[in-house]
């Protein structure tokens, strides 16, 4: 990926779904004055994603975008992409399969978060695995986005213990704080 050229921001767009924490992360990271990426576009499939409310609190633009079509998603998001000259995507809880076609145009500048360490454990519900499988270890990856589900390469990764006491509820908690750390990382460790 290309270095970060004077002050000269990369202009991020986040997808999400639901909450929004990540989201919300990912912003208060961006306005500090060393970290490489603006956020210039928020997208959700969904007008009940909780994390839109950011969009106001911090005055970015968003779309929604229904994805009963997803051609028709996919070009209009790339529409608004290019108009917003957005150069990284970070999926934060975006809760659909992006195309290959979708992908292919915006090669090595989609990364994503996943609540696991991949390659172990792709896909839904990798708390409920984790603890079930009695993992001694659990965490969260950031990775390159691919046509392959949950399968590019990884940037960086936290891993946490899984003590005898955990649930599903409470190792989702303590993985999503280390989340909000992971995310930020990996995009220096992108750009720096
Ligand atoms: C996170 O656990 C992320 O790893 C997964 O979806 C969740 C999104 O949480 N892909 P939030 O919406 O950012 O709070």
């Amino acid at each position: 990926m290309k270095k970060l050229i004077g002050l000269k921001k990369i202009k991020t767009a986040v997808f999400i779904s639901g909450k929004g924490s990540n989201l919300k992360n990912l912003i208060k990271f961006s306005i500090k004055k060393n970290s490489p990426i603006s956020i210039n576009l928020i997208i959700s499939n969904t007008r009940y994603a909780k994390g839109l409310k950011y969009s106001i609190k911090y005055n970015i633009q968003k779309k929604i975008i229904n994805f009963k079509n997803k051609k028709i998603a996919e070009k209009k998001i790339l529409k608004f992409l290019l108009t917003k000259k957005i150069n990284l995507i970070c999926l934060a809880g975006f809760m659909k399969i992006l195309s290959k076609n979708f992908i292919k145009k915006f090669k090595g500048k989609i990364i994503n978060i996943h609540p696991s360490l991949l390659p172990k454990y792709k896909g839904l519900n990798t708390h409920k695995k984790a603890i079930e499988n009695n993992d001694k270890f659990a965490g969260c990856s950031v990775h390159f986005v691919t046509a392959k589900l949950d399968s590019g390469k990884i940037i960086m990764q936290k891993k946490i213990k899984i003590l005898k006491r955990d649930t599903i509820y409470s190792l989702a908690k303590k993985i999503l704080k280390k989340e909000h750390l992971l995310y930020p990382a990996a995009i220096n460790k992108i750009y720096n």
